[in-house]
């Protein structure tokens, strides 16, 4: 399973790929606006940081500027997958784009029928939001079962990125159902790799080893 972490910030991406288990990035609009940096600026600074897949989304209403987009987010480094929305528009600039051989992630997809769309348009990945689907009542992670398994029945090549995570515990069932993806925010990456009985376990250690003679 990929970790990839769902921000524009340089210091929450250098702390976390500090780790050594940070597989890539996801921005969004929203995101990078919090920055307050040139787009392009700020997106080199991030592949700086990470060697992994980096996403970047498009804003064009329509497909021809989409796919002009696209292919201008392309050409600035080799690790950018352009996000194209599961509209009608982001399916035809994504069935251009994953032609000429960019890498392109549908993004803010909600339903089965969506994901299966996305896949037969060439997407690289494609990215159900389950925290959003949580937040007006469903079940998020029905979704990410859903997809997997049809996935799986036509050997479709499309990675599922699970996006909007917003607990551990969404990660756990990814992992559970066989998603390919998680990606997160900085708060739930902590919180994945935390545990009580671990800080109280080096506590206990750390003070019995004190009491312990050694050679200085
Ligand atoms: C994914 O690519 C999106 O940027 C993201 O996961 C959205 O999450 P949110 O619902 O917490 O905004």
């Amino acid at each position: 399973m990929k970790f990839f972490l769902d921000t524009a910030n340089l210091d929450e991406i250098r702390d976390v790929a500090s780790t050594g288990v940070l597989d890539g990035i996801t921005t969004n609009p929203t995101l990078i606006s919090k920055e307050g940096n040139v787009f392009e600026d700020q997106l080199l600074k991030i592949c700086a940081l990470v060697d992994g897949p980096i996403s970047a989304e498009t804003v064009s209403p329509d497909a021809s500027g989409m796919v002009e987009e696209g292919r201008h987010l392309a050409k600035l480094h080799k690790n950018i997958v352009v996000k194209c929305p599961m509209t009608r528009e982001g399916l035809k600039a994504t069935k251009i784009l994953s032609g000429q051989g960019i890498r392109v992630n549908v993004t803010l997809v909600f339903s089965a029928p969506q994901a299966i769309m996305a896949a037969k348009a060439g997407a690289y990945f494609v990215s159900p939001f389950v925290g959003r689907l949580d937040d007006i009542g469903h079940t998020g992670m029905e979704l990410i079962r859903d997809i997997v398994t049809i996935f799986n029945n036509y050997d479709f090549k499309t990675e599922v990125l699970v996006a909007s995570i917003r607990n551990p515990l969404h990660v756990v069932q990814a992992g559970l159902m066989g998603a390919d993806i998680c990606t997160m925010p900085a708060k739930v990456f902590d919180q994945l790799l935390k545990h009580p009985l671990t800080d109280k376990g080096v506590d206990q250690f750390m003070k019995d080893w004190a009491k312990v003679p050694v050679i200085k």
